[in-house]
């Protein structure tokens, strides 16, 4: 590092898996009082992927992590750091990064998971960030994987089309810059939470209270009036705190609920819907891998390009929301 530089996480790799079983809304019209054309125009899914019987959360975690090392050109030996955003572990303990940290083979280093529901990986970037802007990490895994179709009720048709399974990831490396909004790397973030909202949208059961797993529940017209007026909030103080300006954003990389939230949130900032990507027909609400998994598709379709100005944001369950801006 020369003087008066800082060190900067940088996105090095990024890699996106998905469960090979395709459930389709017509699949789906066979198991709960729906129909394709409601889900598709209130939502804008089409398809979902779940995980097969004794696929886990940390299995797909380990294919997307794959992936993200193998862009990155480094290999498990290399990691030291792994964080997994996810609201579906495979077991309450270890954490889901401890179970990947051994099926990857990566060394002894650190790993734990981050729980702030779809808003997991944007609050799971910010913790890596102060382990490789620390100069703590040299090479961190940030994983945002789940297995939501294991917390659906089948006979709740408010909720139980809407999500589906997968996993991205990114490895994250330290890099000088100059600390100013050329640098590539994260540059600022604005996460939230408001525990008065949990009855909107949270599962009720667990290892404390019930003994259970429990189930997903929502008031999906609740969560949805917050999420707009929330998300735009976020990524403006996002933006504010790198020193950005939103218009000068290339690629917005959303947590994927619902299509209307998308256009609702670019409408409010005055964005081009052109600018968000958007995977929500083919991959559902995927929870905290839905950005990882977004911006893996971007990438490897070849929009989201080196040097490029992206602001990746988020809401779910606690209430959580958040966003963060990233120079790719
Ligand atoms: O990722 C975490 C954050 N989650 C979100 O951001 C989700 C936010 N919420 C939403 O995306 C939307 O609120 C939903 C997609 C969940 C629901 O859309 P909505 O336009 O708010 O519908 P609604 O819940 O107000 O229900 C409208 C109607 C109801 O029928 P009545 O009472 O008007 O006769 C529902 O029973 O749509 C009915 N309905 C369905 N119909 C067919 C609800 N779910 C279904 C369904 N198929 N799957």
């Amino acid at each position: 590092m020369t003087s008066g530089s800082i060190l900067r996480s940088v996105v090095t790799g990024v890699g996106g898996y998905l469960p090979e079983k395709v459930v389709t809304n017509a699949d789906l019209e066979k198991i709960v009082d729906t129909n394709d054309a409601w889900i598709v125009e209130r939502t804008g899914i089409r398809r979902r992927h779940w995980a097969e019987e004794g696929q886990f959360t940390s299995d797909l975690a380990v294919e997307a992590a794959g992936k993200a090392l193998a862009a990155a050109g480094r290999s498990a030996a290399d990691v030291d750091l792994i964080i997994v955003a996810t609201t579906t572990p495979d077991l309450t303990f270890p954490a889901t990064a401890a179970i990947v940290q051994r099926k990857l083979g990566c060394p002894i280093g650190v790993a734990f998971d981050v729980q702030a529901v779809c808003s997991g990986f944007v609050y799971a970037l910010s913790v890596a960030d102060g382990f490789v802007a620390r100069g703590m990490s040299k090479c961190a895994l940030v994983i945002g994987a789940e297995t939501m179709s294991r917390l659906m009720d089948w006979t709740d048709r408010g909720t139980c089309v809407l999500f589906g399974d997968g996993a991205g990831a990114v490895v994250l490396e330290p890099a000088a810059g100059q600390g100013t909004t050329a640098d590539r790397g994260l540059l600022g973030f604005a996460l939230r939470a408001d525990g008065t909202k949990q009855d909107l949208l949270y599962v009720d059961g667990g290892p404390s209270s019930t003994g259970t797993v429990g189930k997903l529940r929502m008031q999906g017209n609740h969560v949805f009036k917050h999420a707009v007026i929330n998300i735009a909030e976020a990524v403006e103080g996002a933006a504010a705190a790198a020193g950005v300006a939103v218009a000068d954003v290339d690629w917005f990389i959303p947590h994927q609920a619902n299509q209307r939230i998308l256009a609702g949130v670019a409408h409010r900032l005055g964005v081009s819907e052109d600018k968000v990507v958007s995977t929500i027909a083919e991959h559902a609400n995927t929870s905290a891998a839905s950005i990882p998994l977004a911006l893996a598709k971007a990438v490897e379709d070849g929009r989201v390009r080196p040097g490029q100005l992206l602001l990746m944001e988020a809401m779910g369950g606690g209430l959580t929301w958040g966003a963060c801006v990233l120079r790719f």
